[in-house]
Formats: structure tokens, sequence, C-alpha cells
């Protein structure tokens, strides 16, 4: 299959792209290079792999990118509620111009997943969200991702993945996850200081979400035109459950502090049964992640 990935160089696209050319898959990255490209580097000489440097809400670089694909992994945008607040106008150019260029420029028969967030749950703390709950997204970042759902639906041949947030080393490394910035944090700091430490927060390993976009290609059929959380039903935890396990780890010192908040107010369960039924279950659990990010946390600057 052809596949082109936006945003491909990113932490979900360095770990995703070389893994759909261990499938045999032709894959052409369309990235804008935002924060480099050095995470596809071990791809370049590989004969399936092309890149397009470009942005998304440009017309003339997404049609480039579309010849003759397949399929579509839609990846690229400013992520997270604290790039988004830092620039607004740019994350509502890509998150929300940009898929809807994608939306417009794509032939019907080009099949097209996208990358949303279980934030668009908003805050829900009395229950464990499945794709029935009502989505009511509370910061600009879920709320370009939520408009973004409806339009790919509405243009149909698409699949959304509701991810939750992930964690693990992956070739371009983001240490501002959450798991992976305590882990940067324990490692390289020796203390780790956790606000709003009962809340919950719903985690994948970031391998788990290449392979579920794996899965999702080679299933199609019995997958489109619907939505998926995709996420580990076992990591399920909250804040000082996740501090706890980082803190037998490395022995660094926790203090629990109540002198900030979160942008989101995220606290939440997700219940990942649907996704399963069909066949995908993540399989990375906590402990495997956190042994190779405390090795990362050396490496990077
Ligand atoms: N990482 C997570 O925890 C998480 C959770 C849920 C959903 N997601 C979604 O998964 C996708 C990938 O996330 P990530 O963690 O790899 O993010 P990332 O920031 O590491 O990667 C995003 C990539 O998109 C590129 N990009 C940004 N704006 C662009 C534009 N206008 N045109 C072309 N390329 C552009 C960047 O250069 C970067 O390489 C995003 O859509 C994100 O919303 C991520």
């Amino acid at each position: 299959m052809r596949v082109l990935v936006t945003g491909g160089a990113g932490y979900v696209g360095s770990t995703l792209v070389p893994a759909l050319l261990a499938e045999g898959h032709h894959v052409r990255v369309l990235d804008r290079l935002r924060a480099g490209g050095e995470g596809l580097l071990s791809c370049c000489g590989h004969a399936g792999f092309e890149m397009v440097v470009g942005d998304v809400c440009d017309e003339r670089a997404v049609a480039e990118a579309l010849r003759g694909v397949d399929a579509i992994v839609h990846l690229a945008a400013v992520v997270g509620e604290p790039a988004c607040a830092g620039e607004p106008a740019q994350a509502w150019m890509t998150n929300v111009e940009g898929t809807s260029t994608l939306v417009k420029l794509r032939q019907a028969g080009q099949s097209l997943l996208f990358a949303s967030t279980g934030s668009v749950y908003g805050k829900v703390t009395d229950a464990v969200c499945t794709e029935a709950t009502s989505v009511d997204p509370n910061t600009r970042y879920a709320k370009a991702k939520a408009l973004g759902e409806q339009m790919v639906l509405d243009a149909g041949n698409a699949v959304v993945y509701r991810f939750a947030t992930a964690f693990g080393v992956s070739q371009r490394l983001r240490t501002d996850l959450l798991v992976n910035d305590f882990v940067y944090k324990a490692v390289r700091q020796g203390y780790l200081v956790v606000y709003q430490p009962g809340f919950r927060r719903t985690l994948v390993h970031v391998r788990d979400m290449a392979r579920s976009i794996v899965f999702a290609l080679g299933n199609w059929h019995g997958l489109a035109d619907d939505v998926y959380n995709v996420g580990n039903a076992e990591l399920n935890l909250s804040k000082a459950a996740i501090a706890g396990a980082i803190a037998r780890r490395t022995e660094c010192y926790v203090h629990f502090a109540e002198f900030a908040t979160d942008p989101d107010q995220r606290d939440y369960a997700v219940s990942y049964r649907k996704i399963e039924d069909k066949g995908f279950t993540a399989e990375v659990d906590l402990e495997t992640g956190l042994a190779e990010l405390c090795g990362a946390a050396r490496l990077v600057p």
C-alpha cells in the first residue's frame, strides 16, 4: 500500500514510519519539520521512503503529497494545549484548516485515518468514557480536534482514533508528555513535583500507537467510518500512581503540591473495549516504558 503520513517526522510519526516500511508499505511523509527531521534519518536508505517538506495548509504541497497514495494517516498538528495556547493562530491553521485542506483535496477512495485525542471528552470525573460519551472539549487543542473529527467523518472513508496520552521512547523524543516529563525530571533532577496527584490519566505507549495505525490500515473495512478510543486499558492511572512507579525505579523524591493545575483539568478514565473487540489490544506496559525512558533521559539534552 502507498501511505501518506502527515506530521511523520514527529514523536508518533518517527515510530510509525519505520513500522509501516517494515510491513512493506511505501511511505511518503509530508511535514514542515518544525522540530527537525532527525527522527526519520534511519528511513532515508529505504527504497520505499519519500519525504515532502511542506505544510498541510499549502494546497500545492498537499496535492503533490496526495498523488498516487492509497491511504493517509493525518498526524500533523500543533499538539497539546500549551503549544496551542502559545501560538493560537498557527494552531488553528494547522489543526483545523490543514485538516480541511486534506479532506478537500483527497480523492474519495483514499482512506483517511485522523489522529484525535481523548481530551475531546473534556473534564469527565464520574464515569469511564466510551465512544458514546458526548464530547465536551474545553481547550483550543481539543476543540480543534473535535472539529477535525467531524470534518473527516462527514467526508467518509475515514477512521478517527482518540488516542490516550502517549509515553515511551521514539526516534524524535518528546519530553513534554506527562510520563516522559516525570521520568526526565526524576532522572535528571532527582525530584518530582506533582500537582493534582489524584487526577487520573489514560496512557498508551508510542509503539502501541504505531501498531494501532498499522492495524487500521490492514483492517480498514471493519473499522471505517467510526470513532475508536485507542489506549491501554491497564493504564488508566492517577498521577500519584505514575509518580510512585517512577520513584520506585529511580529513587527520586516526590513532592505532592497544590499550587498549579492543568489547563484542561483532565481527570478521566477511558474504555478501550471497542477497538479491542475489533482485534487490537495495546501491549506495552508502564514498567517497560519506564525502563527505556530512564535510559533515554540520560541521552537527550
Ligand atoms: N503524543 C500524544 O500524547 C498524542 C495523544 C493524542 C493524540 N495525538 C495526536 O497524534 C499526532 C502526532 O502527535 P505527536 O506527539 O507525534 O506530535 P509532534 O509534535 O511530535 O509531531 C507533529 C508533527 O507535525 C508536524 N507539523 C506541525 N504543523 C505542521 C504543518 N502545518 N504542516 C506539516 N507538518 C506539520 C511537525 O513538524 C511535527 O513533525 C497529533 O495529531 C496529535 O494531536 C498525540
